[in-house]
């Protein structure tokens, strides 16, 4: 059982999906949270949720596009609970994504909004949370990534590049700080069936039966699932993994690219072998 008694954490994001789920896990674990979120009513009510369960926790209004206001939010956190130990960098705007599709269409707004979000955000946050960290003998940031920072798609170039960025960023922080008990690591989450993804679903649930062919398990991910191993990370139970990165994604981009056209094609063998009068069935 990870205990995390005494410890501070951030987690950006955490009014919805991998990050609330997040934050109640890690408050579970005994972690004082603060949600972080530019929706500041989600975060209030994830903070009142872990508050009426017994958790300690404090919601912070943030956008993490604006540098200032992530600056304020390891302030007020570091004023409010008396030091910070965990950072889970974990929001992401993904309104973007609407405008992300191709990239003859993708505008350089788009662009930038995307890294100024998703990927400097990190850097901002990590800037200002990594001497509070120092200052506490030691801590530990658990970036949340994308597959889609780990290998190649025709869309989302924005986002998908911003995630590759986080990871170099991961392993560049572990090298830096590793030495002086900051670990560093980053979550590459696959499909999750988060609020933002089950949005999607909805509206193409063929896609659900597209990802359900291409994990290797018989489900696909929760926010609970990411969670979980954020808090081992964020925990002394993972005191010897740094700089790495690590896919929660059912096994995704762990098999074959041409695995369920295989399969596909193998079960139209076998419907044919089963035909009446196939000389295959008539042993
Ligand atoms: N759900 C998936 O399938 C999936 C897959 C891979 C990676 N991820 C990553 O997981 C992370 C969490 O995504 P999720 O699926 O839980 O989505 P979600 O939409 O449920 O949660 C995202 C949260 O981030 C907040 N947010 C958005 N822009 C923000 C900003 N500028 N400042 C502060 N907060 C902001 C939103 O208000 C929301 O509460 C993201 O980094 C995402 O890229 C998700």
């Amino acid at each position: 059982m990870v205990d995390l008694s005494g410890r501070v954490a951030i987690v950006t994001g955490g009014a919805s999906g991998i990050g609330r789920s997040a934050a109640q896990q890690l408050a579970r674990a005994g972690a004082a949270v603060a949600v972080a979120d530019i929706n500041g009513e989600g975060a209030e009510e994830v903070a009142r949720g872990i508050q009426a369960a017994g958790g300690d926790a404090l919601a912070v209004t943030t956008d993490v596009a604006q540098p200032p206001q992530i600056e304020s939010m390891v302030e007020r956190v570091v004023s409010h609970f008396g030091a910070l130990h965990i950072l889970c960098n974990n929001a992401a705007d993904l309104s973007l994504l609407e405008r992300d599709r191709d990239l003859l269409q993708t505008d350089i707004e788009t662009w930038n909004k995307t890294w100024e979000a998703d990927l400097r955000s990190v850097m901002v946050a990590s800037k200002h949370a990594l001497p509070h960290m120092l200052a506490a003998g030691g801590g530990a940031i658990v970036n949340v990534s994308s597959v889609d920072g780990a290998s190649g798609d025709n869309t989302r170039f924005a986002y998908a590049t911003a995630k590759a960025g986080i990871n170099v960023l991961t392993q560049c922080m572990a090298v830096a700080y590793g030495k002086s008990g900051i670990r560093c690591n980053a979550i590459l989450p696959g499909l999750v069936l988060s609020p933002a993804a089950t949005d999607t679903l909805e509206a193409h649930p063929a896609i659900r039966e597209i990802f359900l062919e291409n994990v290797l398990t018989p489900h696909l991910g929760t926010p609970e699932e990411i969670a979980s191993v954020i808090v081992f990370l964020a925990s002394d139970a993972a005191s010897y993994v740094n700089g790495q990165l690590i896919r929660v994604d059912g096994g995704l981009l762990s098999h074959v690219p041409h695995l369920a056209q295989h399969e596909k094609y193998f079960a139209t063998l076998a419907t044919s072998a089963e035909a009446p009068g196939d000389g295959a069935t008539s042993a």
